[in-house]
């Protein structure tokens, strides 16, 4: 008898620059018997990104590129995926502004996560900005990649309250261990077996 493999799942390169707890996380989530993902590739601009690790540890090939030429290193990174057949990309941590060209070649096809309940707080230092300006809440956010900063089309946020003991420290703590509940609900959200 030749027992069925079940539905595929679908094939995802996850990108990192630094900690990885985000592509840990998914990770964990893609071994679920339910999981829509298998991670087949983790793509990193910065050698020394801790978040590789996993990469070892979960034998999960680990690919490097160079930035220096941000254009040679796209150009790299599209052929990659291509030739690994990997159908979404999910942005964790990963600090280079993706080209108009590479997003376009991945229409549709790329996630990010973002320590914001987005449309504020686009871009860096989002925690402090929060604190600065006396938020009661920030958050979270999973959302679609489109060619503007941190504007595509939203998946799924998480409030988090800001305390008054808050620092940015403390707070991107407590919004982290949102993202690892978050991140994994967003593509299941979208993507279903
Ligand atoms: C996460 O907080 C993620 O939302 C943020 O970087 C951190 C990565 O942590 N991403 C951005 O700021 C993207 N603009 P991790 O490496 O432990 O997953």
């Amino acid at each position: 008898m030749v027992q069925s493999t079940g539905p595929k799942k679908i094939k995802c390169a996850v990108f990192i620059s630094g900690k990885g707890s985000n592509l840990k996380s998914l990770i964990q989530f893609s071994k679920k018997k339910n999981s829509p993902i298998s991670i087949e590739l983790i793509i990193s601009d910065n050698t020394k990104a801790k978040g590789l690790k996993f990469g070892k540890i979960f034998k999960i090939p680990n690919n490097v590129f160079n930035y220096k030429d941000k254009i040679i290193a796209e150009k790299k990174i599209i052929l990659k995926i291509k030739n690994k057949k990997i159908k979404l990309i999910c942005l964790a941590g990963f600090m280079r502004i993706l080209s108009k060209n590479f997003i376009k070649s991945f229409k549709g096809q790329i996630l990010n996560i973002h320590p914001s309940l987005l449309p504020k707080y686009k871009g860096l230092n989002t925690h402090l900005r929060a604190i600065s300006n006396k938020e009661k809440y920030s958050g979270c956010t999973v959302h679609f990649v489109n060619s503007k900063l941190d504007s595509g089309k939203i998946i799924l946020q998480k409030k988090v309250k800001i305390s008054k003991a808050d620092t940015a420290k403390t707070l991107a703590k407590k919004i982290l261990i949102q993202e690892h509940k978050l991140y994994p609900k967003a593509i299941s959200k979208v993507f279903i077996l």
